[in-house]
């Protein structure tokens, strides 16, 4: 495997690879993604394979310009009220964390999509995964570049400590800007609905096109077999990146007033926050981690998955975190922490 710090070279060389149906770990500015040729549907099948992910799982094509749009998505088939929120989303949020779920180009191949009729399509803003796509043929399919409901990688040594050794490279891009996943936000029907909280705020959705709904499904006991029928988004899974440490949120008051346990790692929005329980009570000797001194949540959510990736390797019991503000990337921040507290 090739493990090569981003370069006109090696982005070269991943194109390549890719082109000639091979997988390529690269870097985008919310969370490391594992990309195969949209279009090859074996190459598609062996992310399936890699990430142990099941089949029912859709994943999203990364297109590196919005002309591309049409080749991946069948705008023909969108009212026109639709067509036109569309296009106000992708002038003002594309590049970025945003994927938009659409009905599917038929080029683009069933397995990519997982049988469904639409694709969740995203133009990201990194510069080297704009640059990849677009070398490799226009769109690359790529779901984040972990296994199946762990942590996400936001650094390229998180990929290769996890599946290094099954795919054919691995691009190294410094740390991912964002830190979380894409917002998710599927158009198709007639309200709109967010199935994914991520990377691009609800507030700055509803600035451009009126108000959004939550899509999580009501039906959330999911057991890992079956696609239950109220999911219209797997990433809806209740459990979901989890560390390999049993982690429970709590707000500040929660955590200030629980007993105090030596052997556990304490996760701490803002220093403010973590001042006020060290403040509080004799507290001796505890691992403990503030995602944001200053309590900012770009900074937070960029931080969040590498801190759990650092903790969940420490010799500790479990993991207190304290919930994030809910406004902005704090909707986020909080749904992969409430995820991550849920054991599957
Ligand atoms: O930020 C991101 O979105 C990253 C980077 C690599 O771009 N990718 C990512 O992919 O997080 P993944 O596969 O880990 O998550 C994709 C999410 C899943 O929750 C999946 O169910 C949902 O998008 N999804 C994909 N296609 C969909 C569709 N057609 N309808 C509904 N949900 C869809
Ligand atoms: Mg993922």
């Amino acid at each position: 495997m090739n493990y090569l710090p981003v370069s006109p070279d090696s982005l070269t060389q991943a194109a390549q690879i890719l082109r000639n149906g091979g997988l390529v770990a690269f870097p985008t500015e919310t969370v490391y993604g594992l990309g195969a040729d949209a279009y090859n549907s074996a190459a598609i099948a062996k992310v399936f394979e890699v990430k142990e992910r099941p089949r029912f799982d859709p994943l999203i094509i990364h297109i590196s310009n919005v002309k591309t749009l049409e080749e991946t998505a069948d705008l023909s088939l969108l009212r026109e009220d639709t067509r036109r929120k569309l296009f106000l989303l992708a002038e003002n949020l594309w590049p970025g964390p945003l994927s938009l779920v659409l009905p599917k180009n038929k080029k683009i191949p069933e397995i990519a999509t997982a049988g469904l009729e639409t694709a969740a399509i995203r133009f990201p803003a990194h510069k080297a995964a704009q640059t990849l796509i677009s070398l490799s043929g226009g769109a690359v399919a790529a779901p984040s570049a972990n296994p199946f409901g762990s942590l996400s990688p936001t650094r390229a040594e998180h990929v290769r400590d996890k599946l290094g050794g099954k795919i054919d490279m691995i691009l190294d891009g410094g740390q991912s800007q964002i830190g979380v996943e894409s917002t998710v936000l599927d158009i198709t029907g007639k309200s709109i609905k967010i199935l994914r909280h991520g990377g691009t705020p609800k507030e700055e959705i509803e600035k451009l096109i009126g108000g959004v709904e939550d899509g999580f499904s009501k039906d959330q006991d999911f057991n890992g077999q079956n696609l239950s029928s109220g999911l219209a988004s797997p990433g809806q899974l209740k459990s979901h990146y989890s560390p390999q440490k049993p982690l429970s949120v709590f707000s500040i008051e929660e955590i200030i007033s629980l007993p105090f346990e030596t052997d556990a790692a304490y996760l701490f929005f803002d220093g403010s926050a973590r001042d006020a329980w060290l403040s509080a009570r004799e507290r001796n000797s505890a691992l403990i981690r503030t995602l944001s001194e200053k309590g900012l949540v770009l900074e937070a959510s960029a931080r969040l998955f590498e801190t759990l990736h650092e903790l969940e390797k420490c010799q500790i019991s479990r993991i207190f975190a304290q919930l994030a503000p809910f406004a902005g990337l704090g909707a986020a921040i909080n749904d992969r922490l409430t995820r991550a507290s849920i054991k599957s």
